[in-house]
């Protein structure tokens, strides 16, 4: 609701433009509203403006309905009909489903039976989580062809929305110095961190059936893998760019159990504040072995990358909310200095700051100034901040205006999805064999020190902070 806000504050909405909120709890249209401003009001990047909410809330509604119950689907279509005919719609509908797994067969199942009955396009966005493994995402893919053709699903993965996840592509693609040494010859490996100060927010229910590898792995992690290692697209339409991402997602190796860490936290500071463990947490069983953090070394099998590692790693109630691709260059082949005069010296690295400070930073060495040569990792930056003086839209602005004009590009497609799925089931399995002693990170900490273990075993370590 506070992105469907930003958008009509810019105007961006389409004039002929309805909401009708759906679910369960007992609540009245004007219930509903008051609900939705102080969400807007507390979320939202903007102002609050009157005129823009009260345009915006004029055409809002709310029905409350259990999915099973054939009347209040009946209301529901009622009220939507009804909104379409004022509103002279022409039958268009986007339906966003945040809904939990079992309720999509019913849901689909009358989506598409009322769709027969009218003119305009229909299309569905569906939340994460997309699927619990492969079979499951697979059979939830099959439920929604029965109604619908995959250019009518929008599966979200909000990060794909990010301003600063798209300028992936712009950094790549539009600059003529980055693509031809972005490859295997002159990268050393490349460090993906999604690092989250907060715990699970009240959601035990979700994540302790998810854990770190479904919620975050399986989809933002990976996704931002794809992005960073995928081919030049011919073009930057949603096929063209979705099929050079599956081709990434399927050269990526099943990591052996040395190469995957997992963890939980305990008690302990985050932001200068006591935290209880995860174990602890409303909702969560206090022998829980739910995984909050997980750390990998990847392997895209490809030519361009082979035997480059991708060390990713990701966790909740860690030191801070960070989220970076480090690409890390060799190291020059033979600097010509007194080994001294380089101490302070780094290889290059090109961070991509997704979140927060947004931009992209470049580590290159530099003489300190004054007599002799001492040399310096110094750091070129760009700030989105300082270059374009405007605020960053929220990932869901984007994804929700592009879905209403029809445009996949930030979509995960099925096979994508599937792919996904292979690597956290072949994960996921590898697990079933043991028993990590949990918890084994403070809160507050990077994460367990067999993380830091897994790039000194190579010689490396994790991107200082
Ligand atoms: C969601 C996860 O998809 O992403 C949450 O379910 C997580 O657990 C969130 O906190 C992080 O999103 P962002 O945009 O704050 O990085």
């Amino acid at each position: 609701m506070p992105a469907l806000y930003s958008l009509a504050y810019r105007r961006l909405l389409p004039s002929r433009f309805a909401v009708v909120g759906t679910s369960r709890s007992d609540e009245t249209d004007d219930g509903f509203r008051e609900d939705m401003k102080q969400a807007v009001q507390r979320y939202a990047r903007d102002e609050f403006r009157q005129d823009v909410w009260d345009e915006l809330s004029g055409s809002m509604r709310y029905v409350a309905m259990d999915f099973d119950d054939d009347a209040a689907e009946s209301t529901l279509d009622d009220v939507v009909t009804e909104l379409d005919g004022q509103k002279q719609l022409g039958g268009n509908r986007v339906y966003y489903l945040a809904v939990p797994p079992p309720a999509f067969p019913t849901i689909v199942d009358a989506l598409g039976k009322h769709r027969t009955e009218r003119s305009g396009w229909t299309r569905l966005i569906v939340e994460k989580p997309f699927g619990h493994d492969l079979k499951s995402a697979q059979e939830l893919t099959a439920l929604l062809r029965q109604h619908f053709a995959e250019n009518e699903i929008f599966r979200i993965d909000h990060y794909l929305g990010k301003e600063t996840v798209q300028n992936m592509l712009a950094l790549r693609f539009a600059n003529g110095i980055f693509e031809p040494i972005w490859n295997r010859q002159f990268i050393d490996h490349v460090q993906i961190t999604v690092a989250e100060s907060i715990g699970i927010e009240g959601r035990a229910g979700y994540y302790e059936q998810a854990g770190a590898i479904r919620d975050i792995f399986q989809n933002h992690l990976l996704q931002l893998l794809a992005l960073t290692a995928m081919e030049p697209p011919i073009d930057f339409t949603s096929e063209s760019v979705r099929n050079e991402k599956v081709k990434v997602l399927k050269s990526l190796h099943t990591p052996g159990p040395k190469s995957v860490v997992r963890g939980q936290y305990g008690r302990g500071f985050v932001e200068g504040e006591e935290v209880p463990a995860y174990r602890e947490e409303v909702g969560v069983a206090s022998d829980s072995m739910t995984e909050t953090f997980v750390a990998a070394k990847l392997y895209v099998d490809n030519w361009r990358w082979a035997d480059t590692p991708f060390y990713v790693r990701m966790g909740k109630r860690l030191a801070r909310r960070e989220t970076t691709i480090a690409i890390q260059f060799k190291r020059a082949p033979h600097p010509p200095f007194e080994e001294t005069a380089a101490e302070g010296l780094r290889p290059n690295v090109l961070l991509v700051h997704v979140q927060p400070d947004e931009g992209v930073s470049l580590a290159i060495g530099a003489k300190v100034p004054g007599q002799g040569m001492t040399i310096q990792t110094v750091h070129m930056d760009f700030l989105y901040g300082g270059a374009f003086r405007t605020g960053l839209p929220e990932a869901y602005e984007r994804l929700i205006l592009d879905t209403m004009l029809g445009d996949a590009t930030l979509f995960t497609r099925n096979d994508e999805i599937d792919e996904q799925w292979l690597l956290v089931d072949a994960i996921v399995a590898q697990w079933q064999r043991d028993r990590p002693a949990f918890p084994n990170y403070a809160a507050g900490t990077w994460g367990p020190p067999s993380s830091e273990e897994l790039l000194r075993r190579d010689g490396r370590s994790w991107r200082r902070h």
